[in-house]
C-alpha cells in the first residue's frame, strides 16, 4: 500500500486554495533506528500550518515548497526502532498530512491504553487544551468576578479559553464571527456574551458586555478587534498575546497599536507560546480531562473525512467557516 502525502506545492497569495496543495503517492516509510513507522489515524489542523507556509513560523524551519504539509497527529505505531515504543501502541507525533510516517521516537508520546477518545489528544487534551489553560490562568491570571474576554469564541483555543474563564468563576465574553458562531459561543460553550465582529456596531456592542472594563484579553486574532479591545481594558488589565490569525493570509505587517494606550490602564501584555508550559502539561491535562469527565468542559470538533480532504478542510480554517477543533480523519 502506498502512503498517500498532501505537498506544499505553491506559495498561497491571501487565503490559500486547493490549488495550493498537491497530493501523491509515495513509498511506505520504514523504522530505522530511533524512528517510529507510524500510521496516521487523525491530523490536526490549525492556523500555525498557514504561517509555516509563508515562512513565518519559527517551530517548522526547513519547512518549504515540495514538503509534506506539517501537523500533529494521533497514529498507530506499525514499527518501533525504539525500545520505549510496541507496535500497535497509539501514539502523539507529528506524522503530518501523510497516511503513513517515520517519526523521531523523541517526538512521540505514547497514549494511554483505554484512555479517552484518542482525537481529544489533538484537541482539548492536546495543544489547544494546553494553550488555553496555560494562556489563561498562568498567563492573564484572572480572579473570580473578573470579564474575560475572547477572541475566535467559537474557534478550538477560545471556546476553551471562555469556558475555563467561566470555571475560574469569572465573566466569559466572547468575540467571534458571525451570529451562527456566537450562538454556539453563549450556548454550547455557556458564555455570558458574544459580540459578532462583523456586525454593524460591534465595539459598541462589546463596551455593553463589558460595563466595568475588561480584566482578561486572551487575544487569537490581533489586527482591528486588538485595537478595539484595548481601549476597553480595566485599569491593570492583562492582554494575553495567544495569536493574530486575522493576519496570517495578508503579506503585510499590521500596524502596532499605539503604546501609549496601555499607560493610563497600566495595562500588562505578554506573548504567550505554549511550548514553555510543556513540563506542566500532565498536571494541565489531569485537570481538563476531569472538567471533560464531569461535563464542565465540552469539546467540538469540525471533521472532514480522509486525507484527500485536508487541503479543502484547511482552506474552510483560513477562510474562517470552521468551529471547533477543526480535524482530518485518516483512517475512515
Ligand atoms: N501561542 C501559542 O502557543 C498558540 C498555540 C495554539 C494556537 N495558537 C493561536 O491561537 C489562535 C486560535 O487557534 P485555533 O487553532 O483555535 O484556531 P481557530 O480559532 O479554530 O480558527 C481560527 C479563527 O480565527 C478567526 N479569524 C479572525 N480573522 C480571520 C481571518 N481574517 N481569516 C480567517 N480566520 C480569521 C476565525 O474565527 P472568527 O470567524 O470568529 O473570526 C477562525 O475561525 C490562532 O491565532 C493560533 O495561531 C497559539
Amino acid at each position: 500500500m502506498a502512503n498517500r502525502q498532501v505537498i506544499y506545492a505553491r506559495r498561497p497569495e491571501g487565503v490559500p486554495v486547493e490549488a495550493d496543495f498537491e497530493l501523491r503517492d509515495s513509498q511506505v516509510p520504514t523504522a530505522g533506528p530511533g524512528l517510529l513507522h507510524v500510521r496516521n489515524l487523525w491530523l490536526s489542523l490549525a492556523p500555525y500550518q498557514r504561517l509555516a507556509m509563508a515562512g513565518r513560523y519559527p517551530f517548522t524551519p526547513g519547512f518549504g515548497v515540495g514538503h509534506v504539509m506539517p501537523g500533529e497527529t494521533v497514529s498507530r505505531v506499525v514499527a518501533s526502532g525504539d525500545p520505549g515504543f510496541a507496535p500497535g501502541e497509539l501514539v502523539l507525533c507529528r506524522g503530518g498530512w501523510q497516511t503513513e510516517a517515520a517519526v523521531p521516537a523523541t517526538d512521540a508520546e505514547t497514549l494511554p491504553a483505554g484512555g479517552p477518545d484518542p482525537r481529544l489528544w489533538l484537541g482539548a487534551l492536546g495543544i489547544n487544551g494546553l494553550t488555553a489553560f496555560a494562556g489563561l490562568i498562568d498567563t492573564g491570571r484572572p480572579r473570580p468576578g473578573d470579564t474575560v474576554v475572547v477572541s475566535a469564541a467559537a474557534g478550538s483555543v477560545g471556546g476553551l479559553v471562555g469556558q475555563i474563564a467561566r470555571i475560574a468563576g469569572c465573566r466569559a465574553v466572547g468575540i467571534a464571527g458571525g451570529p451562527e458562531k456566537c450562538r454556539l459561543a453563549t450556548g454550547t460553550f455557556g458564555f455570558d456574551a458574544c459580540v459578532d465582529y462583523k456586525a454593524e456596531g460591534w465595539t459598541e456592542a462589546l463596551k455593553a458586555a463589558c460595563p466595568d472594563g475588561i480584566d482578561v484579553y486572551f487575544d487569537n486574532v490581533g489586527g482591528s478587534v486588538l485595537d478595539a479591545a484595548i481601549p476597553l481594558l480595566a485599569i491593570g488589565g492583562r492582554i494575553v498575546l495567544c495569536g493574530s490569525a486575522s493576519q496570517y493570509n495578508a503579506a503585510t505587517p499590521y500596524p502596532s497599536p499605539p503604546l501609549g494606550l496601555f499607560v493610563g490602564r497600566r495595562a500588562e501584555v505578554r506573548g504567550f507560546v505554549v511550548y514553555d508550559h510543556m513540563a506542566r502539561r500532565d498536571d494541565i491535562r489531569r485537570r481538563l480531562s476531569r472538567w471533560l469527565a464531569d461535563g464542565r468542559l465540552r469539546n467540538l470538533e469540525d471533521v472532514a473525512e480522509g486525507l484527500d480532504a485536508a487541503p479543502g478542510q484547511f482552506c474552510r480554517l483560513m477562510r474562517g467557516e470552521t468551529m471547533g477543533k477543526v480535524l482530518v480523519r485518516l483512517d475512515s
